[in-house]
């Protein structure tokens, strides 16, 4: 997507009005004044779904005064949030009672999973989902269907049909799942190719192979994806690693030959680039370094891994200044409890401070943002305010709750340490309540 040139152009240009926050560096690694965009009065203009011009407003006014503006003066304009991990067969299950990972997968996601061999249930719960997402914020997200080919057909078209940019692919499970979910390798590799064709780059949607985890494949199913993944570098690899002990435990029997979990997926070529590996809770120095020299991806799903009891992610060693790892933010819905990128942002911090490590607010805002489109090598096209991106964005209200509105006397301070404060609170206290609008391509999706 690229910006029409003006003379070839016949739709008009817009513009929002208000204070704006984005990231231009990693607070990880960069002071704040390198890496945190703040404009208390700013302009966005917006041209055919991309951005078009950014910056204060007493600048722009003069060029931009006729255009049609939207002005939010008490409010806070983010990019959308990018969910990097979440299922979107388990909508309807998430709450779930009382299991950690391998009995919660048995009792209650394969048999959810299991209704989506129906179509029509399938878009049902797709549409419910994608909205529950703009509700939320999260404009873009990486989403496991189900093995049913079905459940990611209806899954893109019902992006397309909102202009999301959204990642997803077959989950592949051959064994170890009840036989209902279970497609043999051969079949599912001819169903990928056939999907990898119809929908990776068309319009907004992107592909990804998505082997559900080691203990779901055999190596022959392993195998040919690892070949899928070499045959289009371009195409996403997406799976979990090394959440719980059980697992973790049970993938050693299954894959005697390894060295250790991550390498069962190193030795069918699916840890590179735009491989996402989601948890990576129980993983030594060794696998935290070899992630980071293939420039592979971690998701980190906080509110899941306290609600399955599984652990708590070291961030601290992916953000390592020798061996970095990209990391973005991710729901895990239904093992995550909140669609909201602010919930998780919220468990984030509190994930690390049970480690006696912080996480600062910006960092947090960033691992949703910025953090996540580098994370999925999409910085070129979201993730901030820069000229000619995709205008993807939301508009947040400090004041959502009446204890927002006490904790966050002034809305919109105008100094950057003013608005850490803000934001910390927003993360802390707000959910769906605090985002007042998503844009989605420029367009508006929730009421104002
Ligand atoms: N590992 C394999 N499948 C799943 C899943 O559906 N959720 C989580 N949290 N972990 C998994
Ligand atoms: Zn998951």
């Amino acid at each position: 997507m690229g910006i029409v040139p003006a003379e070839l152009s016949s739709t008009e240009l817009s513009a929002i009005r208000g204070a704006f926050l984005d990231f231009v560096g990693d607070p990880f690694f960069q002071s704040v004044a390198e890496s945190v965009r703040y404009l208390p009065d700013g302009l966005l203009v917006l041209k055919d779904g991309t951005i078009a011009d950014f910056g204060p407003y007493d600048q722009l006014q003069a060029k931009y005064g006729k255009v049609k503006t939207t002005h939010y003066p008490d409010k806070l304009i983010l990019p959308g949030f990018i969910d990097i991990h979440i299922h979107y067969p388990q909508t309807e299950m998430i709450a779930s009672y009382g299991a950690q990972l391998m009995e919660w997968l048995e009792t209650y996601t394969f048999p959810t999973e299991a209704k989506f061999k129906d179509t029509v249930y399938a878009r049902h719960i797709a549409e419910f989902f994608l909205d529950e997402l703009l509700r939320n914020g999260t404009t873009t997200a990486l989403v496991l269907p189900t093995t049913f080919p079905q459940s990611v057909e209806v899954l893109f078209e019902e992006a397309q049909r909102r202009n999301m940019r959204l990642i997803a692919g077959q989950v592949l499970m051959s064994r170890n799942a009840p036989e209902d979910l279970l497609t043999p390798a051969q079949t599912a590799y001819s169903q990928m190719r056939e999907q990898i064709q119809k929908w990776h780059g068309k319009g907004r949607s992107l592909y990804a192979i998505t082997p559900r985890f080691a203990v779901t494949c055999t190596e022959e199913e392993l195998q040919l994806a690892g070949s899928l993944a070499a045959e289009f570098p371009e195409v996403y690899v997406h799976t979990h690693l090394a959440e719980n002990k059980k697992e973790v435990a049970l993938t050693a029997e299954l894959f005697p030959d390894r060295s250790d979990y991550l390498n069962v997926y190193e030795h069918y070529g699916l840890v590179r680039d735009r491989a996402v590996f989601a948890h990576c809770i129980q993983l030594d120095e060794s696998a935290f370094e070899r992630l980071s020299q293939a420039g592979a991806t971690i998701a980190f799903c906080p509110t899941s891994n306290l609600f399955l009891g599984s652990g708590l992610f070291p961030l601290h060693q992916a953000k390592h200044t020798e061996h970095p790892i990209k990391v973005g933010l991710a729901t895990d819905v239904g093992g995550g409890t909140s669609f909201s990128q602010l919930q998780t942002m919220a468990a984030a911090y509190q994930v690390m401070q049970l480690q006696g490590k912080s996480l600062s607010p910006f960092q947090a805002f960033y691992l949703a943002t910025l953090g996540a489109a580098q994370s999925l090598s999409l910085e070129d096209k979201l993730g901030n305010f820069a000229i000619a991106k995709e205008a993807d964005f939301i508009v947040l209200d400090a004041q959502a709750t009446p204890l927002m509105q006490l904790r966050n006397p002034v809305p919109v301070p105008q100094s950057i340490e003013a608005i850490a404060t803000t934001l910390f609170a927003i993360m802390l206290l707000g959910d769906d309540r605090a985002i007042t609008a998503t844009y989605v391509g420029g367009a508006l999706t929730t009421k104002l």
